[in-house]
């Protein structure tokens, strides 16, 4: 296994570039399945864990899938299976987007069941639901999921979803992308990420329209023709960075991504007393003297996400007076709070409510999380922290930051990558 250790202490300055986003690029990937002709490249791509585990998916259905300098290269004409197994399911939940795809391009899909996950529970019944809403059957049968078209065809439908999700609006868009009639899907999720796949499932020649808006409509099309498509920016790959300047007391600049798209956590930044400065393509954030206590509440977008909730409580810890963290999306994830305890930081939970007690003088120590960005806000309390912190286990934070140390390294932070075994 891998660990990071990190001296602490040393400020973060200088000029970093963001990558692709993975969020985005999962969806994109499973939109390839849609397409029976043609080569389909996809730019833009962060070389990263879950990248490597849903092309081997890909494969695994007979996709040929070839990567190199973040471009991915994909032809899905030769699918030969319908069914993504327990064994790569397992290792992502987003895998659970191949079951629109192919339930519109086959007729048929099975998907295991993604079982738990380190943050509490994570259902997939909205998904089940816009499926049969279209008119598939959906069963479960012996741990996987089997949905079924009734009849030649999905049939464009009305979905009203009771709850915000950008899973099960991704899966319900590639599914209506064939479907006969028009499809309307309220309070659809409004994220960038789902934004990018109508671009992409549009230039592949779907027919989306209000796009961007939480009332998403699709009429249906015969077939989808290849095409080239370039990702967006991994925003919380963004705002993590951005972090790291402002909790070591340094002014960074992350190029290639879209301040629009991280208003709501830039204003907060701006409510700690770091000025923020942004330009077209980049934003750069000078840190205050000290940072002010601030509130924030995860919320879908374009709210404050829940992906930089733990890395905030990082940050938190070196504000003035107490702060509030409420995580509205995800109650339970809050695995980070006990390791940033045993870094020294004074921070109670109370139902999905984090009470950050700042500022306070961290000591490095080994710290292990069990999700991806609970490692990143350990790394960034790892930066602050007195002394060596040990993060250990990052196979977590290699599933969704590409080469996170060396961007770090090269704003001033000391961090090796260091391989150990765990006692057992
Ligand atoms: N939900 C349901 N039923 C469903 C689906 C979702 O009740 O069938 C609930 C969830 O329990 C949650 C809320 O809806 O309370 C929103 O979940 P959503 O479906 O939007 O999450 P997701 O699509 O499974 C994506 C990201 C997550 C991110 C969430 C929220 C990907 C691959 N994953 O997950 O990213 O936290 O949206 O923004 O895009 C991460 O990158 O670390 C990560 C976990």
């Amino acid at each position: 296994m891998e660990k990071l250790v990190i001296q602490g202490g040393r400020q973060l300055n200088g000029t970093v570039k963001t990558s692709g986003s993975k969020n985005s690029a999962l969806p994109l990937m499973a939109a390839t399945l849609l397409c029976n002709s043609g080569e389909i490249k996809l730019h833009r791509i962060p070389d990263l864990k879950d990248i490597q585990t849903f092309s081997k998916l890909l494969v695994y259905l007979g996709a040929e899938v070839s990567y190199q300098a973040n471009t991915l290269n994909i032809s899905t004409s030769n699918i030969r299976c319908v069914q993504a197994p327990y064994e790569l399911v397992k290792q992502m939940r987003a895998s659970i987007y191949v079951l629109g795809p192919l339930l519109a391009r086959f007729g048929h899909a099975s998907v295991s069941l993604p079982g738990g996950c380190a943050f509490g529970p994570r259902p997939i019944d909205l998904h089940l639901m816009a499926m049969e809403k279209l008119g598939a059957s959906v069963t479960i049968e012996k741990g996987f999921i089997e949905a079924k078209v009734k009849g030649n065809r999905l049939r464009g439908v009305q979905i009203d979803f009771p709850v915000t999700s950008v899973g099960a609006t991704g899966n319900a868009l590639m599914a209506a992308v064939f479907a006969e009639g028009i499809t309307t899907i309220n309070n659809a999720a409004v994220e960038p990420e789902i934004v990018t796949l109508c671009c992409f499932l549009n230039a592949m020649g779907a027919n989306i329209r209000k796009i961007g808006t939480p009332s998403l409509e699709i009429e249906g099309v015969d077939n989808l023709n290849a095409s080239e498509f370039t990702n967006i920016f991994d925003r919380i790959e963004a705002l993590t960075l951005l972090t790291a300047g402002a909790i070591t007391g340094g002014s960074i600049t992350v190029t290639g991504a879209d301040p629009a798209q991280l208003a709501a956590v830039l204003g907060k930044f701006e409510q700690t007393g770091c000025r923020i400065i942004t330009d077209t393509g980049s934003i750069t954030l000078e840190s205050p003297d000290m940072l002010l206590r601030t509130d924030v509440i995860a919320n879908p977008y374009p709210l404050f996400p829940t992906d930089m909730q733990a890395q905030w409580i990082a940050l938190m810890t070196q504000a003035e007076g107490v702060s509030h963290v409420i995580d509205k999306i995800y109650h339970e994830r809050f695995n980070h709070i006990p390791e940033l305890n045993r870094l020294g930081a004074h921070i109670e939970i109370r139902d999905n409510e984090a009470t950050i007690h700042g500022p306070r003088k961290l000591t490095g120590t080994k710290v292990m999380s069990t999700d991806l960005r609970a490692s990143a806000c350990l790394v960034l309390a790892g930066l602050v922290a007195q002394g060596v912190t040990e993060v250990l286990r990052i196979y977590h934070l290699d599933r969704g930051y590409e080469r996170i140390e060396k961007k770090l390294n090269s704003l001033g932070a000391a961090i090796e990558r260091v391989s150990y075994q765990e006692f057992v």
